[in-house]
């Protein structure tokens, strides 16, 4: 792709450039359109009494108003980009009904969610850091030009974009790679290559819901930037296969299907088919397995592939061994020479076992240029577990200098689903160390007291709050899964002194404060 100065330049989105330049009528048409009555969702189960209460709100206007309203805004702020600015959701002053569902794809994380996630990305974060890579975090919320791309990306449809309250066009990040090359643009020469950077982020995709595929998710992401060698690529999977081993997972219960775009790239050159083509070509195979054949045919056809051409590709794409891509495309070309040098380095990794060659791996991103690689569960069950590969131009799409670069994504959600059918999801027990509990109100402030103490020692402490018969406390200690419950009782106090009992095996004895540890 060629080098872009300006990436605004890039803005494809007809409406986009509406949005840069707002006009008065563009203001007047999104008023009259978006702006609802009632802020919330009117579901059957809202009951709203009537009449209501509303304080005067844009929202309860006409659109004629709205109009005049948002002119003379713009004339009170000078016309400055604030002019169409959103007004904030109506006030109702009647009581509503919520629905306590958190929004279609999402989720709620209670406890024992949370717990898992925790340990999840406690896994993510100590593999990263044992690959010597370093975290970072970027916000949820990016320029929408960031995720403007040409080659017709299911990504692109599925984007939450909106306008902000200045009239800038947003979008929730869908993936966390743009926002990577974007960072690595702003700091330019301040860092010294490679860059090996993780991250654990959400990422918002309005995507059909099916088994693993949310609406919501977060990604894992390790990327390498700086290093034009496969050994950045056969690393990265290395760290993918220590992960799955840290959680239980075999290689006969995962493997990683690879493949490099630059195999398409080759048999696209043999038939002279122009290299901006290339994108839009792998976008279209990436959907192959989900579309009849003929579909696939046509596709390629109108985007100008010939039909002898469309046949090789199809040919070359169900090869499933390197030998025989190399009988057919020569061994000198550098998809091959790639391919056969990630083989001998899994090798040498001892990660052989896990990973296959299938020329069908194209990946749904259009920013890959070379190696391509997925995770995927060998029973066939689910979808892709993770994906990635190499993408050496991006940065030049952004209008920076391109510096070689690869990474992968690895969601949250399959790997869950594949572990439940595994039976490999841990046990996860909220876990307290003491349970201390005053035996009568007036010793509350001295069982806070002895929690103090327990914490300071670093010990985790459930202090008993209220006033509560012991049935309680031991019922509470079982569900916190306490190991010592520490009584506070007026008799012991006097001397200095707690009772302790030891939850496991019953022992109980007293002792002062000083020795509690
Ligand atoms: P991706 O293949 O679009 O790549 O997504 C990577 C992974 O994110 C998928 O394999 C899956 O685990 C997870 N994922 C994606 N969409 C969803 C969803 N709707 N629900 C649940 N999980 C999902 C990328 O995003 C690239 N940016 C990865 C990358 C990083 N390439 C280079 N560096």
């Amino acid at each position: 792709m060629p080098a872009i100065a300006n990436p605004r330049l890039l803005i494809l989105h007809p409406r986009l450039n509406l949005y840069l330049k707002p006009s008065f009528a563009t203001m007047l048409f999104r008023s009259h359109h978006n702006f609802s009555l009632f802020p919330f969702n009117h579901s059957r189960k809202l009951a709203i009494p009537k009449p209501q209460l509303f304080s005067v709100n844009p929202r309860n206007l006409s659109s004629s108003q709205l109009a005049a309203e948002a002119h003379s805004n713009s004339r009170d702020n000078g016309g400055g980009g604030r002019s169409g600015a959103l007004s904030p959701p109506a006030i109702v002053e009647a009581i509503q009904k919520i629905d306590v569902n958190p929004p279609k794809g999402t989720r709620d994380f209670p406890p024992e969610e949370m717990r898992l996630r925790n340990w999840l990305f406690s896994n993510f974060k100590e593999v990263s850091q044992l690959f010597g890579f370093e975290e970072i975090d970027f916000p949820v919320l990016e320029s929408e030009a960031l995720y403007i791309r040409k080659a017709g990306e299911e990504i692109r449809d599925q984007l939450y974009c909106f306008e902000d309250r200045g009239n800038r066009r947003v979008a929730l990040r869908p993936e966390l790679t743009p926002s990577l090359a974007r960072l690595v643009i702003q700091k330019g020469k301040s860092v010294s290559l490679p860059l090996k950077w993780f991250a654990v982020g959400q990422c918002w995709r309005y995507e059909r819901m099916t088994r693993g595929r949310r609406r919501e998710h977060y990604q894992w992401n390790m990327d390498i930037i700086g290093v034009p060698e496969v050994t950045a690529e056969a690393e990265l999977i290395s760290s993918i296969v220590t992960f799955f081993k840290r959680i239980g997972l075999t290689a006969s219960d995962v493997g990683f299907k690879v493949s490099s775009r630059k195999v398409l790239q080759e048999v696209l050159r043999c038939y002279s088919i122009p290299e901006n083509l290339f994108g839009k070509v792998c976008i279209i195979i990436d959907k192959m397995e989900k579309i009849p054949m003929d579909e696939t045919r046509k596709e390629l056809k109108s985007a100008g592939i010939s039909e002898e051409a469309i046949e090789e590709l199809l040919q070359v794409l169900s090869i499933k061994s390197l030998t025989k891509l190399e009988e057919i495309l020569g061994p000198t070309g550098q998809a091959v020479s790639d391919l056969k040098q990630l083989f001998s380095l899994a090798e040498r990794f001892g990660y052989s076992e896990w990973i296959q060659f299938d020329a069908s791996v194209v990946r749904g991103l259009a920013y890959y240029t070379g190696i391509v690689f997925e995770g995927f569960d060998r029973e066939g069950k689910l979808r892709a577990i993770c994906g990635g590969g190499r993408y050496d131009q991006l940065l030049s799409t952004f209008g920076g200098d391109d510096i070689p670069a690869c990474g992968f994504g690895f969601g949250d959600a399959v790997i869950v689903e594949l572990l439940k059918e595994k039976g490999l999801l841990p046990e996860l027990n909220l876990q307290v160390e003491n349970i201390v509990c005053a035996l009568d109100h007036d010793l509350q402030g001295a069982a806070a007291a002895v929690a103090t103490i327990l914490r300071e020692k670093g010990q985790s402490v459930d202090l008993v709050l209220e006033n509560k018969p012991l049935k309680w406390v031991f019922k509470r200690a079982a569900r916190v899964n306490a190991q010592r419950l520490i009584l506070v009782g007026n008799s012991e106090w006097q001397k200095g002194m707690v009772s302790v009992k030891i939850l496991s095996s019953g022992e109980q004895y007293e002792i002062t404060l000083d020795e509690l540890e």
